[in-house]
Parts: structure tokens; C-alpha cells; sequence
């Protein structure tokens, strides 16, 4: 390992977002007529064009991600205990709208090629109690999801696919989060869109798109507004919130040739390095988009993962690093719901040795440079 100094180099964040004149010009908009509520017409213009992009007939914009997950999982109205296979290797909202629920998630490990849901052990898990599997897309590049999708149809399975990380990828040819019964949206700052903060789920179940609706506003009464039909949520997104996302939508082809310019410029700096593996550029399903663009140290003792970012702190670099996995998780351990002795062994390698790269869309191609040659050195 080669000793870095300190650097005096312009600080280099590991996410910063690009926004456009249009998401200016909505929201200048928005603040000008005092439409800054949930109510005001953004909400259904960007619940209508994002459906009509991912090819879903419904769309229910919500205030994040997390709420997308919460809201679509009790839309499916599955009875206590029931099952629910999830990835070992994601955001901890995944476990958490299952578990807040009643209903018991069982983990599945990565698929070491995909950094994804492992396909086969999905199948694996699924059993008489299995009523829900939740599709997690990871990093820009999609879950290997065919024969998933063949037993889980076969099986009367619902899927819920969610698409955080993925917003425009394509798995043979048409987009991801168009697969799945429900499939769930982010738009935090670092997504592929954003709107500040905000998600949406979509589905072509009118049923279900009812109920979306109504758990995302209290479930207000149908009959007698103020006696509420069910226990639900303001997870409402704001017309502020929905006027960016429309001025993003705008931009969504620029911003996702952008991103595969991050990633393939990294990858040309970085692809002669053999004390690293990265995520697939292509294969014969999909073309990776890198929401962000992560790096696995291989486990060859020289130097930790910890250490490396340490180095690349140090010269102005901002990481994070990746997920840790489900089964480890304190919170989770607690509420005694997974099943003992279960082994994950590559999400622990890519928890362990595991982070990613500044990938934002305000990077500058010196920049990329810069953090390329500079990972580079610290791993000579
Ligand atoms: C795969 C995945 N699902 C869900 C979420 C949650 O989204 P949010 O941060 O908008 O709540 C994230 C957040 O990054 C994510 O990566």
C-alpha cells in the first residue's frame, strides 16, 4: 500500500444532485400560485407520466421510498405470520415493512455475479406459507428475475419490485418495476430522479390502487370523512415535491447516459486493477445504469476495506459504505424472527469489504479521474 498525504484537493461528495431549469421553473410555480400542499395539479401530472414511463396504468406519488414500501406491503392485506421472502443485502426498510406488519420475512443471500437477490435461493425459500417476495434491485443493476417470476405466478405469490436504486433500467428490454403486482419508488437526493425526498408505487390493480390511495392519506372515511376506514399514513408527496419530479422526468434520458458515463469511465481506469470486482457492465438481460458505483475489495489481506477509505477520506473522497446485512442487524436480532444458524456468506464478504464511489450526478469528469487514479494508488 502505497502512503497518501493529506490532501489539499477540493472535497469530492460521495452523492450531488443535478437540477435542471424546468424543476425551477414548476416549483417557482408552485410557490408563486401557494399550491405547496399535497393538493395542487404536479401530484397527478408526475403520478401520471412516471406510471406512463415505467408502463404501469397507476401511479400513488408518497413522501419516500420507505412509505412506498410500508403502504404497498399492507395493500396486499396478508394474514399475520404469513411469509415474505427478502433480500439479506438491502435498506433495512425492506425488513421493516414486513415485520411492522406481523408477517415474517425470510432472508436470502446475494448472487456473488449480480450483488442481487440470488434467484435459486429465492426459489428455494418459497413454501406453502410464502404469500410475497419483495424484488430488490441493487446498485443499477437488475435481479436476474425470470423463473422468480414464473413460480411466483404459477404460485399466486405477489411481488412487490422495489425499484429504488433503478428508476429507467430495463431487464430485457422493458422496465424495471413494470414486473412486479406492486412495484415501489425513491426519490431521496441521490436517486436517478429526484425530489428532495419522495417515492411512489405503482400497479396495474385498480384494487390495489384504491387502497394505496387511501393508506396514504389516514384512509379518510368513504362515508364519514373523520371516522377512518382503516389505519394508515400521511405519507402524502407535496406539489412542491411532484413539480421537481416533472422537471426530472424531463431530464431522465440525459441523467441515465450520464450515469453510464460515471460508471464506464471508472470502469476504463479501473479494470486492469485485480485486488477488486465490480458490479457487471452488461450481460445479456441488462445494461447497468450505477445508481451508484460500488467497489469489493477482494479478500486478500493486504489492506481492509475500513482502511482503504480511511486513505481515500484523507485525499477528499467521500464513501459509504454498503449495506450490512439483515440477519445481523440489533434491531432484528431482538424481535427473534430469523431462522438460527442460517449462513450468508457474500452479503457478509460485500458488507465487509464493500463501499462505493462518488457517482453523483454534479461529478465532473476530472474528478472521476482523480478518484480512479487515487484508489488506484492506495491499492498498489
Ligand atoms: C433498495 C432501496 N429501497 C428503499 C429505499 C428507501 O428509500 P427512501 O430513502 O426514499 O425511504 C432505499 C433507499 O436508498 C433503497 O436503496
Amino acid at each position: 500500500m502505497k502512503t497518501i498525504s493529506k490532501s489539499k484537493s477540493k472535497f469530492i461528495p460521495v452523492n450531488t444532485p443535478k437540477i435542471y431549469k424546468d424543476e425551477k421553473k414548476y416549483v417557482n410555480k408552485c410557490l408563486t400560485t401557494g399550491w405547496i400542499s399535497s393538493e395542487g395539479k404536479y401530484v397527478k401530472e408526475f403520478e401520471k407520466r412516471f406510471s406512463k414511463y415505467i408502463n404501469k396504468r397507476y401511479g400513488v406519488a408518497v413522501s419516500s421510498g420507505t412509505a412506498a414500501l410500508e403502504i404497498a406491503m399492507k395493500s396486499l392485506n396478508l394474514k399475520k405470520k404469513s411469509e415474505v421472502i427478502i433480500p439479506n443485502f438491502s435498506i433495512i426498510s425492506t425488513a421493516l415493512c414486513v415485520v411492522k406488519l406481523g408477517l415474517k420475512p425470510v432472508l436470502v443471500d446475494v448472487d456473488p455475479k449480480t450483488w442481487n437477490m440470488n434467484p435459486k435461493e429465492i426459489i428455494k425459500k418459497i413454501n406453502r406459507n410464502t404469500k410475497a417476495i419483495i424484488i430488490t434491485h441493487i446498485y443499477g443493476f437488475p435481479v436476474e428475475m425470470r423463473e422468480v417470476l414464473a413460480v411466483a405466478r404459477k404460485r399466486k405469490i405477489k411481488i412487490i419490485e422495489d425499484t429504488a436504486e433503478m428508476i429507467g433500467q430495463t431487464y430485457n428490454k422493458k422496465k424495471c418495476g413494470s414486473f412486479g403486482d406492486l412495484s415501489t419508488f425513491s426519490f431521496y437526493a441521490n436517486k436517478h430522479i429526484t425530489t428532495g425526498e419522495g417515492g411512489m408505487i405503482l400497479t396495474n390493480d385498480k384494487k390495489l390502487y384504491s387502497k394505496c390511495i387511501s393508506l396514504r392519506n389516514l384512509c379518510f372515511g368513504s362515508k364519514n370523512r373523520f371516522d377512518h376506514d382503516d389505519i394508515g399514513w400521511n405519507y402524502r408527496m407535496t406539489n412542491l415535491q411532484a413539480a421537481m419530479g416533472c422537471g426530472q422526468l424531463n431530464n431522465i434520458s440525459k441523467i441515465l447516459k450520464r450515469k453510464r458515463e460515471i460508471g464506464k469511465r471508472y470502469i476504463s481506469i479501473l479494470k486492469k486493477c485485480k485486488k477488486i470486482t465490480i458490479q457487471p457492465y452488461k450481460n445479456k438481460y441488462a445494461t447497468n445504469i450505477f445508481w451508484v458505483f460500488g467497489i469489493l475489495l477482494k479478500n486478500n489481506k493486504t489492506i481492509s476495506r475500513n482502511k482503504v477509505v480511511l486513505q481515500l477520506k484523507k485525499r477528499n473522497i467521500q464513501t459509504r459504505n454498503f449495506f450490512y446485512p439483515m440477519y445481523k442487524q440489533k434491531i432484528l436480532k431482538k424481535l427473534k424472527i430469523f431462522k438460527k444458524n442460517q449462513k450468508f456468506q457474500v452479503s457478509d464478504d460485500l458488507s465487509t469489504n464493500g463501499f462505493y464511489l462518488p457517482s453523483g450526478l454534479g461529478l465532473t469528469n476530472s474528478e472521476i479521474d482523480y478518484v480512479g487514479k487515487t484508489l488506484l494508488k492506495i491499492l498498489q
